[in-house]
């Protein structure tokens, strides 16, 4: 059977999305003769074409072009290359299975998810904290949900991001219409807030200079930088969110990898329940990124400014919006959520953690600062004065390894880069090898 790999299927998206560009500019500016009436969402044209993962992957499939025995090694995508757990597949095969038995078979789910699970999550990944059952929503992953969560906030209200971040935040509100246009000499789009987030500030924003905005879109561990936030930041930004009326929007996608104490979730900090939304994932916990699962917390406490509770109205969306997650990805969940299944999924995780300190070791080794992958999948290269592109060009030349110009996430994120240690270990360590070779 063929298999396509994710850099295939990127390469072929960065090579249809360049011929398509080509073929739009040979007409023109038209792709066909006939055309509907229909005029292209503004929003969308204010969105900027060059994303950056499809821009690797080009670069990437004109290095492999040019060195065609070079073992190119991918320290980019930040996707999962374990395997799932025996017990997590054979459930979801079991529960397959069934499906094929009249009394297996069942259609439509709940579409907040299964009780079961629901109940799972609370008491294993909230054990300790006021969270309840009926508070958390099964969702289908978190990128999805961050969509969802924006077409229930709407076009009208004002955001701010840390930069450097995950770009769905932005992206998403670029297309439902909370920003102006993207202005190409700050590298930013008008009417989003950027949160300066890097070594200079311990990778956490100067709230006494930031003004409110309705949402704050905060991601503790970060993707990129791999910071995670700590106890005493995250209550400064809870207070934050208070003193304004704001609502914080956290995503914890990389909870799983934090060990040194910082909180997993915003919902550890006191207060947060009435000023805060939970997006997680199953993706980085349990290597789910192609199952689909994750979860979101809305609080009962959290309200509009006239009082409606937000999560009728979120309830309002996924019914309307999503159908619920698929059976057979929650029926995953549950199994990582066992004993069995937890003490698998976290041993993963350390393994994806051991990664990353060889990486941690091998930049430092070449005497750069380096940050994150201590509670995080991401190092964070600095390369003070340099330009992050070139120095991912320089890289990829040198040593024949992909990585992610930090530029990509965020203006601040120019002179860094981002390393995944979504690794297998034998590639990590020629990585390795092959970086302290640089010296
Ligand atoms: C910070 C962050 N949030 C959300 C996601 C999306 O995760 P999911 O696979 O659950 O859609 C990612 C994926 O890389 C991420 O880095």
């Amino acid at each position: 059977m063929y298999k396509i790999s994710i850099t295939d299927s990127l390469i072929q998206n960065a090579v249809s999305l360049e011929s398509s560009q080509r073929l739009l500019a040979e007409k023109g500016g038209m792709s066909a003769e006939y055309s509907t009436r229909v005029a292209r969402n503004v929003n969308m044209e204010k969105l900027q074409s060059n994303y950056l993962f499809p821009e690797i992957a080009a670069r990437e499939m004109k290095h492999r072009k040019k060195y065609p025995n070079a073992k190119v090694i991918s320290l980019g995508i930040g996707d999962t290359t374990q395997p799932i757990p025996l017990n997590v597949a054979l459930s979801m095969a079991n529960f397959a299975q069934a499906l094929s038995t009249p009394e297996g078979y069942s259609g439509y789910g709940l579409e907040q998810g299964n009780q079961e699970l629901r109940k799972a999550v609370a008491a294993t990944m909230y054990k300790d904290l006021p969270v309840k059952d009926t508070e958390i929503f099964i969702s289908d992953g978190s990128q999805s949900e961050i969509s969802r969560l924006q077409l229930l906030l709407g076009p009208h209200v004002s955001i701010a991001v840390q930069d450097q971040s995950f770009p769905a935040y932005v992206d998403s509100g670029v297309i439902i219409g909370q920003t102006g246009d993207y202005d190409h000499a700050s590298g930013r789009y008008r009417n989003i807030e950027y949160m300066k987030c890097g070594p200079e500030n311990n990778f956490f924003p100067d709230l006494s200079k930031t003004p409110r905005t309705d949402i704050i879109f905060f991601c503790s561990p970060n993707n990129p930088t791999g910071h995670a936030s700590s106890r005493e930041q995250l209550t400064q930004l809870v207070e934050f969110a208070q003193r304004n009326g704001s609502i914080i929007i956290f995503d914890s996608a990389y909870a799983a990898f934090v060990s040194d104490g910082s909180p997993r979730s915003i919902f550890e900090i006191p207060g947060a329940r009435k000023v805060a939304i939970e997006v997680a994932s199953f993706s980085k916990l349990a290597g789910f990124t192609g199952i689909r699962l994750g979860w979101t917390v809305v609080p009962d406490e959290l309200l509009y400014s006239d009082g409606f509770p937000v999560q009728h109205d979120f309830n309002r969306i996924i019914c309307t919006c999503f159908n619920g997650a698929s059976k057979v990805a929650q029926a995953g969940g549950l199994a990582c959520l066992s004993p069995e299944g937890l003490k698998a999924i976290n041993s993963v995780v350390d393994y994806y953690k051991e990664n990353a300190s060889i990486l941690i070791d091998s930049f430092t080794s070449l005497g750069l600062d380096v940050y994150g992958g201590r509670n995080a999948p991401y190092v964070w290269v600095h390369f003070p004065g340099s330009k992050s592109w070139d120095v991912f060009n320089e890289i990829l030349e040198k040593t024949h390894i992909i990585t992610v110009p930090g530029s990509g996430f965020g203006p601040g994120g120019e002179g860094f880069l981002r390393v995944t240690a979504f690794g297998q270990r034998d590639d990590i360590l020629e990585a390795s090898r092959r970086i302290k070779s640089l010296l």
